[in-house]
């Protein structure tokens, strides 16, 4: 009798971003008359830069003729965006990774999935709450948590965060293999500085672990001061893998292109403490289980880094962070407290209610879609998340439609 993985069981019923489609879907189908905006995923809605359509087409025209066609293209991606992606996104802020420590792949959700894999079984791991549930979930799937209690699973450390801690968890006070970082913060849009990420580093040195640092949200950092990848601090390249995507900041959450960066450096052990390249780990699964994103979307993401695409990219960004600007100053107008949309695409408001039944009010009297806090963990109760990601025009309307519905 063929069995399933009983850690499936221990999942909550289903992931959050669908049960808020499903709340929406039926809000939409009693209400067909008021359109819905969509603050809640981060989905973009502005069209990929001008810069990338263009590659993106060129390259098709390649893949149509027999001189210019390529099949199978190498799993950790084409050596033109690996070269780019070390030289602009990293060599040129001091850090000090190359192209062949970058794996590119269909997605960072995939790559935050999958990494677990590589580690053991009964690896420690200590995950914020609130989270980007990907990070937890896949290690439930995965058997690395005992079962659902009162809002957490078993076996896992929990790194709370809150108004008071300003969302930037504590170091655990129990030892951990393997860690979870996201800055700028899904959820909460929270910053970390280069001396907090310091002390994570050091922590994760001093007990031979791991960081995951995802870094998807760092071209939204408008403080100098803070750093966009870990790599920028002394000593990661021996305790870090960090994730970036295209997703938000170019586009590409419908293209599909994001990559992670596994230092040469990194060493994770044996249960007899044989030191063993993280790296050619990665390389090994990659290798085995993926064939690598397709050539036009390589070529659209390269562009990015060429004059026009990084001009295009930084129009792109702007806008959204003006909608940020304009969903915080309207959030505090009406007396809440909110962190996030500074550096960061979302913003993270303190409603004091329970966050399910926000949502569904600002659904039924606004029709605004936002994210209820508590399905990002139990700290997330009493918090709603807001995107940024729309028209200026959808979230000036949503901000006078939620204006108006707190304000009956
Ligand atoms: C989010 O809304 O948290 C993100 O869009 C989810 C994702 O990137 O998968």
């Amino acid at each position: 009798m063929i069995h399933i993985n009983a850690h499936y069981l221990k999942l909550n019923a289903s992931y959050l971003f669908s049960e808020i489609a499903k709340r929406v879907a039926a809000h939409q189908q009693q209400h067909p008359e008021v359109p819905v905006i969509r603050l809640g995923i981060g989905d973009v809605t502005h069209a990929l830069p001008a810069a990338c359509i263009a590659a993106f087409h060129q390259a098709v025209d390649e893949m149509a003729q027999d001189s210019t066609f390529r099949g199978y293209g190498p799993e950790q991606g084409y050596a033109f965006l690996r070269e780019a992606i070390a030289a602009n996104d990293f060599q040129a802020r001091g850090a000090d990774i190359h192209a062949d420590e970058i794996f590119v792949s269909d997605g960072a959700k995939c790559d935050t999935g999958n990494i677990q894999e590589i580690f053991a079984t009964d690896t420690r791991i200590a995950i914020p709450d609130p989270v980007y549930p990907v990070y937890l979930d896949t290690n439930v799937m995965a058997g690395r948590t005992g079962t659902y209690r009162n809002g957490r699973y078993e076996g896992v450390v929990y790194l709370d965060g809150s108004m008071e801690n300003g969302f930037i968890p504590a170091l655990p006070e129990e030892p951990v293999d393997l860690i979870y970082l996201c800055f700028p913060n899904n959820p909460t849009g929270a910053t970390i500085t280069k001396e907090q990420l310091k002390a994570w580093v050091d922590y994760a040195a001093a007990n031979k672990a791991i960081i995951l640092f995802d870094a998807a949200y760092e071209a939204f950092i408008r403080d100098d001061r803070l750093p966009h990848s870990i790599y920028e601090i002394e000593g990661a390249r021996e305790v870090a893998i960090e994730f970036r995507s295209f997703s938000k900041t170019a586009g590409f959450t419908g293209t599909r292109c994001a990559y992670t960066v596994v230092p040469k450096s990194l060493m994770a052990y044996t249960a007899a403490g044989e030191a063993h390249s993280v790296h050619s780990l990665w390389n090994r699964r990659q290798s085995t289980k993926f064939n690598g994103v397709a050539y036009p979307v390589q070529c659209a993401a390269a562009a990015i880094y060429s004059d026009a695409g990084k001009a295009q990219m930084t129009g792109l960004i702007d806008g959204y962070m003006e909608n940020a600007a304009l969903v915080r100053k309207e959030m505090q107008a009406l007396g809440y407290a909110c962190i996030g949309g500074e550096n960061s695409p979302y913003i993270w408001i303190a409603t004091g209610s329970d966050s399910w039944s926000f949502f569904d009010m600002l659904l039924a009297k606004a029709g605004v879609v936002c994210t209820p806090g508590a399905g990002f963990g139990t700290c997330g109760e009493g918090f709603i998340r807001i995107s940024a990601f729309n028209s200026h025009e959808n979230v000036s309307t949503a901000m006078s439609r939620i204006g108006q519905a707190l304000n009956t």
